[in-house]
């Protein structure tokens, strides 16, 4: 089984399309690849996949990847897909637009938690998803799926906040809503636990980080700040529901002493120096025990 990393960049991706700073600026001048937003697909050849997050660049990674593409001869037609399903960790537009580029009449299975399937279903555009081919099935906090053979999926909450969108009805304080999660992926030889949007770093979450052999973690910002140091926007990390890599209650100084095999940034900004392995802050993440994730990693479950 394999973790195919199909984008490892935050919301807007990297470059974003109106941004010539931050980090986009040296993707535009052609010295660092791009990246785009926010997506893992787990399985393998034999069982299908299973893709974690939709992102709005869905249809690129699709064509990216040799393996999510449909096979000339199947029993199904010349109309088919080695996707078996997506897991829906939030509801932000990173994670969900990518949804549409999965209509066309195909089998596939939704799982999310209610919080985040209620959303989807109070907006019409969704609907190009026919219900006759497309079912949803809510997935709550500790359940447990078993989508394809040897592969075992469990959502728990974890603290941030309402969708961007959604703020002005359902407010921008980040806690436990239930409106993000993370995804623990468990096969017979590992424990991988995926994060990409975290405001806190609580008791119960360390806990189940300590047991994890790999663990792809909120990547946002480096520091809470940084929008603003590079003249990108106002808003802080924290403020977008992420907890900043280089605070105090942060993930360098929460999880140094957790004993997890890898430990990957993921969802990472396009504000963010630890895109360039020749920053500092780059540096600093390395000698605390960590890298980052880029399009088209294959880690081996
Ligand atoms: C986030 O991760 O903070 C959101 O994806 C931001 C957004 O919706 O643009
Ligand atoms: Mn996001």
């Amino acid at each position: 089984m394999e973790l195919v990393v199909l984008g490892a960049a935050a919301g807007g991706g990297l470059p974003q399309w109106n941004c010539a700073g931050g980090q986009s600026s040296r993707v535009w001048a052609g010295s660092l690849e791009p990246q785009t937003q926010a997506s893992v697909a787990v399985g393998s050849k034999e069982t299908g996949y299973v893709v974690i997050n939709a992102s709005p660049d869905l249809r690129q990674q699709i064509i990216l990847a040799p393996q999510l593409h449909p096979k000339p001869k199947h029993p199904d037609g010349v109309r088919n897909t080695p996707i078996k399903g997506v897991v829906v960790t939030n509801a932000d537009v990173d994670n969900v637009a990518g949804l549409l580029n999965l209509r066309e009449k195909q089998d596939l299975a939704i799982y999310g938690p209610t919080k985040v399937l209620e959303i989807l279903r109070d907006n019409p555009i969704f609907e190009v998803l026919d219900p006759d081919f497309v079912k949803q099935y809510p997935l709550e906090t500790n359940e447990v799926i078993r989508p394809i053979k040897g592969l075992e999926i469990e959502l728990f909450n974890v603290a941030g906040k309402a969708p961007l969108y959604l703020e002005e009805s359902l407010g921008s304080e980040s806690g436990h809503l239930g409106f993000t999660s993370g995804i623990e992926l468990r096969t017979s030889s590992s424990k991988t636990l995926i994060i990409s949007s975290c405001a806190e770093l609580d008791q119960v979450l360390l806990e189940r980080i300590s047991t994890a052999d790999n663990l792809l973690f909120d990547g946002t910002v480096f520091e809470d700040k940084e929008m603003q140091n590079f003249g990108l926007g106002v808003k802080t990390g924290r403020r977008m529901g992420h907890l900043p890599i280089s605070a105090a209650d942060g993930p360098i100084a929460q999880i140094a002493n957790h004993p997890v095999f890898r430990k990957l940034f993921f969802h990472i900004n396009n504000s963010n120096p630890i895109w360039d392995n020749e920053s500092d802050e780059y540096k600093t993440i390395q000698k605390a025990g960590w890298d980052i994730c880029r399009d088209g990693m294959v880690i081996d479950l």
